[in-house]
């Protein structure tokens, strides 16, 4: 039976993530990441055809992306200060999960419910990184849907694309609490 469990009430009415840029070190081990990656795991996935996966970009990695970050930005014809905002992410990060959506054939489930659940894997596996008391943050950028940087970086397949990157590591500074959504402008209530 399911029991009310006001402590992950508690969380998922507070929590807020801690921006890539204020995070600090230690990131945590391989041994830390692995139940928040099995509970990012845990998420609602129609027809069960896992269609994500998980690329864990420890710090030794990082100066890669930055530089495959100013390739691509070069060949995008990004100016200087997009491609340094980008590529700031890889400069400061000390370690990011790569959420990677894998398109998978399926008569029954459309693609875009597949895109979904990759969607809620990176919200999962943010919350699980911040209810473990690490500082996270979900980021993209203009570099993680372009296919040279996928393709150069991560070696994706046509069929796969960034779902996000979840950068976790120790927080510094807490931000303060952003403007939430007014709930009655965003929900309607049908009884009829
Ligand atoms: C798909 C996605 C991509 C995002 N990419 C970025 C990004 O590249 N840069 C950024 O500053 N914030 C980005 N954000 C927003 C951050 O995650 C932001 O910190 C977040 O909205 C804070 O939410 P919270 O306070 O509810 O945790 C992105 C959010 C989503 C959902």
């Amino acid at each position: 039976m399911l029991t009310r469990n006001d402590a992950a009430l508690d969380f998922l009415l507070s929590r807020r993530s801690r921006p890539a840029k204020t995070l600090v070190a230690p990131a945590p081990s391989r041994d830390a990441l692995l139940p928040i990656l099995t509970a990012a795991a845990r998420t609602p996935d129609h027809g069960m055809m896992e269609p994500w996966r998980f690329i864990v970009v420890e710090q030794g990695a990082m100066a890669r992306l930055a530089g495959l970050t100013e390739e691509a930005g070069a060949r995008l014809g990004k100016s200087p200060e997009d491609i340094a905002k980008a590529r700031s992410q890889f400069d400061l990060g000390h370690l990011a999960v790569v959420v990677v959506e894998v398109q998978k054939e399926s008569p029954k489930i459309p693609p875009l419910e597949m895109t979904y659940s990759a969607g809620a894997v990176c919200l999962s596996l943010l919350n699980a990184a911040l209810a473990s008391g690490w500082g996270a943050n979900w980021l993209s950028g203009w570099m993680s849907h372009d296919r040279g940087f996928c393709e150069a970086a991560f070696d994706l397949a046509p069929h796969e694309r960034i779902a996000g990157f979840v950068h976790i590591a120790t927080e510094g500074p807490v931000p303060p609490e952003r403007p939430r959504p007014d709930l009655d402008k965003i929900t309607t209530w049908v009884a009829a």
